[in-house]
């Protein structure tokens, strides 16, 4: 059986913006977002859905929240990731001490920084993971910190480069989540947003009636997208976007 060339997040809001197909499959999109916009909701249900939905395994990588807050947070929604991890279908990565190792390595005769150890390291617990659930999504949250590590730009493209190279071999389709650091329209792009093949902005304004989210496709290479900010909810069920609302 071949496999669809495009996969959805499921999400139908998100998918009717992407010519109701979806992200070209293998992707790494961008998930830019201010604090408490929803992109851990939005990575998850995508990973949820994927399983639920399209019958594709996923992997969460955890950088920054404990596995044991999330999967209780996402409850709420109806999501019982416990489940799923039980049954191979979600495999949950607490990648947060990862990030602990300050020393450098001695890997075989050579010795290598921490940062690359940490690296290398990663992308190995994420292949060992991919193999045994044979997954097709993968999400990693968040980048904001592993990229605090490299406080140069060119070292920090190179960083998040090898991590996509790193993971590139696993063809999973992947939702890289990371903060949004500027956040007016003027803002100054981020180094990660060149990086990606897709980026997918999540962000708050204040409107005459009080706060509404928007969200955008700011790029998705090959595919005809809306460009249009559209407005979004996070509900009991998760993130709802309406893909014909205008924002004023
Ligand atoms: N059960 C729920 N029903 C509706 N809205 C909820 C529910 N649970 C959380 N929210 C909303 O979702 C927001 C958090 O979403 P989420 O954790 O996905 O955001 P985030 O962008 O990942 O945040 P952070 O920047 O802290 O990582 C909360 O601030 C709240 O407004
Ligand atoms: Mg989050």
């Amino acid at each position: 059986m071949s496999l669809r060339l495009y996969i959805r997040t499921g999400i139908d809001g998100i998918d009717s913006m992407l010519e109701g197909q979806g992200i070209p499959r293998g992707y790494v999109v961008l998930i830019l977002g201010s604090p408490g916009c929803g992109k851990t909701t939005l990575g998850i249900q995508f990973l949820y859905n994927g399983v639920v939905k399209f019958g594709e395994n996923g992997i969460l990588v955890l950088l920054e929240e404990d596995p044991e807050i999330v999967k209780s947070n996402m409850l709420r929604f109806g999501w019982d990731l416990e489940e799923l991890e039980n049954e191979k279908k979600i495999a949950i990565i607490d990648a947060s001490p990862i990030r602990f190792i300050t020393k450098n390595v001695k890997l075989g005769e050579e010795i290598i920084g921490s940062k690359e150890f940490q690296l290398i390291s990663l992308i190995e617990r994420i292949k060992k993971e991919s193999e045994r659930i044979n997954a097709k999504r993968l999400v990693i949250d968040s980048l904001s910190t592993f990229i605090l590590q490299y406080p140069r730009e060119v070292e920090r493209r190179e960083a998040i480069l090898n991590l996509i190279r790193g993971i590139a071999p696993l063809n999973c389709t992947t939702l890289l989540v990371s903060e949004l650091r500027y956040s007016s329209t003027e803002r100054k792009y981020q180094i990660e947003e060149y990086v990606a093949q897709g980026v997918i902005v999540l962000q708050r304004l204040l409107r005459v009636g009080g706060i509404v989210h928007i969200l955008t496709i700011e790029k998705m290479r090959g595919v005809n997208h809306d460009i249009q900010p559209r407005p979004f909810k996070i509900t009991q069920n998760g993130i709802v976007v309406f893909p014909s609302e205008v924002v004023f």
